[in-house]
């Protein structure tokens, strides 16, 4: 049985700012969850609510019947149909203390809470999680390993594509810091004989995504555990309820588990499934890790793999790794790493004419680019100072074999993407 805190939800009747609404209440220590209107009251029940926000941008047309089903709940409303904004947070949660809200829910009790979920959930079952570096995954372990010790096997799969230094930071900081079960597997060369000659990105996608889930099935049937730790966070499951009851509405769909094999039966260990991004990360503070792993710039998947146009060989993604270390590198140093949402080197199959160390070359492309983001969907170039750029061109240029020029991409977001493939 799930522990309740005092929770309020919000009711989406069509408010396009919903969750930053949701994120600021709970700013107040406040426990707030979004459900669309279509919800069934049972639904809304279950979370034993002391109050209901209904909430909808001004214009949104009304729905009719919607609204008796919850003020048929007996609970108190506050009603926001008719635009609900950046402003209405202190009204809301003036509304929320009338409701009996303490004020009281904080992500250290979020820990304790979670800590004793996951013991009643998993009892002394083992569980398996796929590590990626990446923080929702990462602070997901941590909670986990918290909660059940060495009843927790992390998997760590290399597949030739990490950035440099990264299997070794993961290791050193799970591993080593933690005391944690790690199973790293370094399944480079598989991946990196799959890709050899393919130059269609979703083609190099699909390989990647397949071999990571032989890789890892195979080393979560030698764990034989029956629990599967998954980093899914608040927005991944709000994202894929439709507001209108339509599956075809949805954002994203949330398909963590999709693509594992049918025959590996997991129940799912979702700690942080209630937390928004930043919640998640203020919870990996606390639980010790280190600020590389939980502030860093949201990273692909397919990681380098898809910063790299073209056929993947072995001599040109190192080329990729070693451009990439640099810029983030001179990033830091400048100031920039937490200015920017996404910073990184991509290698580009053209080879241009040159002059290094006084000789004729002809070498390939290193492009730079920088964004600035709030989720991903539109993005702007940032603007770095042209002497951080010369520095990085410089290192890149003497630096990395292989390549004799560096260019900037100033594409904002549409109309390119974030990653080039
Ligand atoms: P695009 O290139 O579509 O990227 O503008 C939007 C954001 O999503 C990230 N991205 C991915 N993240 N797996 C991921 O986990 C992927 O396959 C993937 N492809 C793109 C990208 O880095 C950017 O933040």
């Amino acid at each position: 049985m799930k522990q309740t805190p005092e929770t309020i939800v919000l009711v989406n009747f069509g408010c396009e700012g919903i969750q930053k609404f949701a994120r600021a209440i709970r700013d107040r220590h406040i426990y707030t969850m979004v459900m669309p209107c279509t919800v069934p009251a049972e639904r809304v029940m279950e979370e034993k609510p002391v109050g209901l926000i209904l909430c909808a941008d001004a214009g949104t047309p009304e729905r009719p019947g919607a609204r008796e089903k919850f003020e048929a709940l007996n609970l108190p409303i506050l009603d926001l149909t008719s635009g609900a904004g950046a402003n209405d947070v202190d009204a809301a949660v003036a509304f929320c203390c009338q409701c009996g809200c303490t004020g009281s829910w904080t992500m250290e009790k979020f820990i304790d809470e979670a800590v004793a979920d996951i013991r009643r959930q998993v009892g002394d079952a083992k569980v398996v999680l796929g590590l990626s570096g990446g923080v929702d995954s990462s602070v997901v372990a941590a909670l986990i390993h918290k909660a059940i010790g060495k009843q927790l096997t992390c998997v760590f799969v290399n597949h030739g594509l990490l950035r440099k230094n990264e299997p070794e930071l993961v290791q050193e900081v799970f591993a080593r810091n933690f005391d944690m079960n790690l199973c790293y597997i370094d399944a480079s060369d598989r991946f990196l004989d799959k890709l050899k000659g393919v130059g269609d990105p979703e083609q190099k996608r699909k390989i990647i995504g397949r071999e990571f889930i032989e890789v890892f099935a195979e080393a979560a049937a030698k764990i034989n555990a029956p629990f599967l730790g998954q980093g899914t966070i608040y927005p991944d499951i709000l994202e894929s309820i439709p507001l209108d009851g339509n599956p075809n509405g949805v954002i994203k769909s949330h398909h963590n588990v999709g693509g594992l094999p049918k025959n590996m039966k997991f129940k799912l260990v979702e700690p942080v499934e209630r937390l928004f991004k930043d919640e998640v990360r203020q919870v990996g503070r606390l639980l010790g890790l280190p600020s590389e792993l939980i502030d860093r710039h949201p990273f692909p998947g397919p990681s380098l793999g898809v910063r790299h146009v073209g056929p993947i060989e072995r001599n040109t993604l190192h080329m990729l790794r070693e451009a990439d270390a640099i810029v983030t590198e001179e990033l830091t140093k400048a100031g920039w790493y937490h200015k920017t949402w996404q910073t990184f080197a991509i290698f580009v199959p053209v080879k241009t004419v040159g002059i290094k160390n006084g000789q004729r070359s002809y070498d390939y492309v290193i492009a730079i680019r920088s964004i600035n983001s709030v989720d991903a969907v539109t993005a702007q170039v940032v603007r770095l100072p042209w002497e951080l750029l010369e520095t990085m061109m410089e290192r890149i240029v003497r630096e990395v074999d292989g390549v004799n020029r560096v260019v900037y991409d100033i594409t904002a977001k549409p109309p390119g993407t974030i990653e080039w493939e």
